[in-house]
């Protein structure tokens, strides 16, 4: 009977548990025993594991975060890490791993397979960042609470003719602040891919002000440079293991700015965690289970290295190598949508 290993990594997002699900029940169809290596890279290194049964799985498809738990260990940073990962996978006998996370866990994994570790990522991160998938696990579920948040900005901007600001995730793709702009009806959408001018929103507001509409909504990503700064906007400038320091304030920036300009009060919402958590859409829910299935299958077919892909209406095997060459910035076409409802 094969044994997989399977680990979670990373921020986590709501899907992951639909995800493991799938693997255990499908896992067993195809007479393959599971055991969860828990905290993401944290489990194989530390010999952190329990082996996970139907029963274990049971109804937590609908359950946000992760049931295995999530770390943002980086084993390639621990000294002889790669050496103590293989060792913990033989000693328990693991024929393969799944590991599911974003650019930095997936990552890991690809260096990994370069050791000879036999391993299928699945592609998990709110900010959808992910090269060669169309879509990552729970990037549409953070965008239901992105929009809910700003349907709820919107009606109380409007009461008070007031300018509200709202955060979102995205260190530097903006898939969330587009989609969630979009959705949402904000009036400014700023995202990371490219710098953007405190003047030009400042203008932008005063036209809408001009034309009888006191009030507006703003959306930015937490990774949004402006011009009149160098870099980004850190909460703090601690660097965790994968050397990315916290992104946040970039909102409260912008506020104190346009208050010092307008004479009309300005106020900041930062969504921060709340978009991560909670249960997965059933976008995400069917997205997880068919990633689940195709990284088993995969697995079984002896393809390993490469990660779960959407590409249309098809799940790929996509080369862990191609799906990491590069951060998937918003489509430059897609970015228009905010320009065309102007
Ligand atoms: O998972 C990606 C992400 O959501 C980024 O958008 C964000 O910058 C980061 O996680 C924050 O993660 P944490 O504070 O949990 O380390």
């Amino acid at each position: 009977m094969p044994r997989a290993g399977i680990l979670s990594g990373g921020g986590d997002s709501p899907g992951i548990n639909a995800a493991i699900r799938a693997i255990v029940r499908y896992g067993a169809q195809r007479e393959v025993s599971v055991l969860a290596f828990l905290e993401g890279w944290k489990g194989p290194l530390e010999d952190l594991a329990r082996p996970l049964r139907l029963e274990d799985v049971q109804g937590i498809h609908r359950i946000g975060g992760t049931i295995i738990g999530t770390s943002r260990t980086n084993p390639l940073k621990v000294e002889g890490g790669a050496e103590r990962i293989l060792a913990t996978l033989k000693r328990h006998g693991v024929d393969f791993l799944i590991a599911m996370g974003g650019d930095d866990t997936l990552g890991v994994a690809h260096r990994l397979a370069s050791r000879g570790v036999k391993v299928v990522g699945i592609p998990q991160t709110i900010d959808n960042d992910i090269a060669t998938t169309d879509y990552s696990i729970g990037f549409a579920s953070a965008l239901e609470v992105v929009t809910e948040a700003l349907d709820r900005l919107h009606t109380t901007a409007f009461s008070h003719r007031r300018v509200l600001i709202l955060e979102v995730m995205g260190r530097d793709s903006g898939w969330l602040s587009l989609f969630g702009g979009v959705a949402g009806g904000a009036d400014v959408i700023l995202l990371p891919e490219e710098v953007f001018s405190v003047d030009a929103v400042e203008k932008r507001i005063r036209e809408r002000q001009g034309s009888g509409r006191p009030f507006c909504t703003v959306i930015i990503a937490e990774g949004c440079r402006p011009a009149e700064l160098e870099g980004q906007v850190l909460a703090e400038s601690k660097v965790d293991a994968f050397g990315h320091a916290r992104l946040g304030g970039i909102g409260q920036y912008l506020a104190d700015e346009l208050s010092a300009r307008l004479d009309v009060p300005v106020r900041v919402t930062n969504l921060a965690y709340l978009q991560r958590g909670g249960s997965p859409t059933s976008f995400d829910r069917i997205l997880a289970t068919r990633f689940g299935i195709a990284a088993v299958d995969f697995a079984l077919a002896g393809k390993f290295d490469v990660m779960t892909a959407l590409q249309g209406l098809k799940v790929e095997p996509v080369p862990l190598e191609e799906a990491l060459s590069c951060r998937r910035p918003v489509d430059p076409w897609l970015a228009n949508l905010a320009d065309v409802l102007d």
